[in-house]
């Protein structure tokens, strides 16, 4: 076996630094919104999850691995049982400087506090329509009220930089971009737009009928507000944009209409163990398998990391005609 006692980041063929990971806890959650899954979900079994301790051990040796950035996602990250005593741990962990939290926000009351005394740095909250039938309808069965609360005891909590995350939709709720950007300003807050992705067979829609480009949302805001571009960047797919005597940022995630994969610094970890190392694509690892062996130590599992970097793939081929598209669902991978 080489030995990689000296190697302490990890680099991939194409020169791109991973030290980012996307870190699901957990397949389930509260809603059903369109886009990430289908009516009747079926859920892994828990055999088939990482523990609790399990996920605490992947993300201690990628920090030993140069990792500094840790998003936990889902599924809902706050639905897993005991979570916070995970959140507990990874707050405290050496060389971790960045721990945050992609939510739907449904259950940011009661844990609003809590997160923040954990250590979370940074939360992003998804919301896709400020009316409740029509919230209703896109995440099947959220109730709007509870996350606009979730919302706003964030806010009390002292989290700052608190991102709002909206899939535009044609047909759903593309009539609602000005609206959702106007709640952000008002409340301070920065909001991404994000264009679709076709991951896994959507049930209620055809991908290719719903998805809206970025620069057609940007033309909509810009009828009320002038975007300054700006430099500014959280190391993730976001580009932003300033408007003038307001605190709120714009971001738009264009992975359908602009490939950033270039800059890509990350890779993901599915609550079954699997090291994704792309959104787009199925190349992976199974740590879980390597996690369960008694005869495996943290070094085996560092080797696999190291090596997992020469399948990383280059780029993702959303709506290409000549690459198979993921079939996995967003809720296996987290966003
Ligand atoms: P920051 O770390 O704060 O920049 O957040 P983020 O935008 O990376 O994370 P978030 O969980 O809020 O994700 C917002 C959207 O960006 C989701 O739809 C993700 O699927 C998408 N996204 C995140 N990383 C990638 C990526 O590497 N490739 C693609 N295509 N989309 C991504
Ligand atoms: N395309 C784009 N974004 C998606 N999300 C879930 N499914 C998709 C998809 N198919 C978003 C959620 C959340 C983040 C984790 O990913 O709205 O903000
Ligand atoms: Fe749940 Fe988020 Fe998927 Fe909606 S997008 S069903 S809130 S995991």
């Amino acid at each position: 076996m080489p030995d990689n006692s000296q190697v302490t980041e990890l680099i991939d063929k194409f020169g791109r630094r991973v030290d980012y990971i996307r870190l699901s806890v957990t397949d389930r959650c509260d809603f059903r919104c369109v886009y990430c899954m289908t009516e009747d979900m079926t859920f892994l079994p828990r055999d088939q999850i990482l523990s609790l301790e399990e996920l605490y051990r992947v993300a201690k040796v990628f920090t030993e691995l140069g990792v500094k950035k840790i998003r936990l996602t889902g599924g809902e990250p706050m639905v897993r049982s005991n979570v916070m005593s995970l959140i507990e741990k990874l707050g405290a962990l050496p060389g971790l400087e960045e721990l945050l939290l992609t939510t739907n926000g449904a259950q940011l009351e009661k844990y609003a506090i809590p997160l923040k005394a954990a250590g979370v740095n940074r939360i992003n909250i998804s919301i896709d329509s400020l009316d409740a039938e029509r919230f209703k309808r896109i995440s099947r069965v959220g109730k709007l009220d509870k996350v606009l609360a979730g919302i706003e005891a964030a806010s009390a909590a002292g989290f700052e930089r608190i991102r709002l995350n909206s899939v535009v939709m044609r047909g759903y709720n593309e009539d609602e971009v000005l609206d959702l950007a106007d709640y952000a300003v008002e409340h301070d807050l920065d909001i991404a737009f994000i264009e679709e992705m076709p991951l896994g067979e959507a049930s209620d829609h055809a991908r290719e009928d719903t998805t809206c480009s970025n620069a057609w949302v940007r033309e909509k805001i810009e009828e009320k507000y002038q975007l300054v571009d700006s430099a500014e960047t959280t190391a993730g797919p976001a580009r932003f944009a300033k408007i003038a005597d307001h605190k709120s940022r714009i971001g738009f995630i264009s992975p359908v209409t602009h490939n950033f994969c270039e800059d890509c610094n990350r890779v993901r970890v599915t609550v079954e163990g699997r090291l994704l190392l792309c959104l787009g694509n199925e190349h992976s690892v199974d740590l879980r398998a390597i996690l369960r062996n008694p005869k495996n130590d943290d070094t085996v599992l560092k080797q696999a990391l190291i090596d997992s970097m020469q399948i990383k793939p280059e780029r993702h081929y959303f709506f290409d005609k000549d690459h198979a598209q993921p079939v996995r669902l967003m809720n296996m991978t987290g966003g």
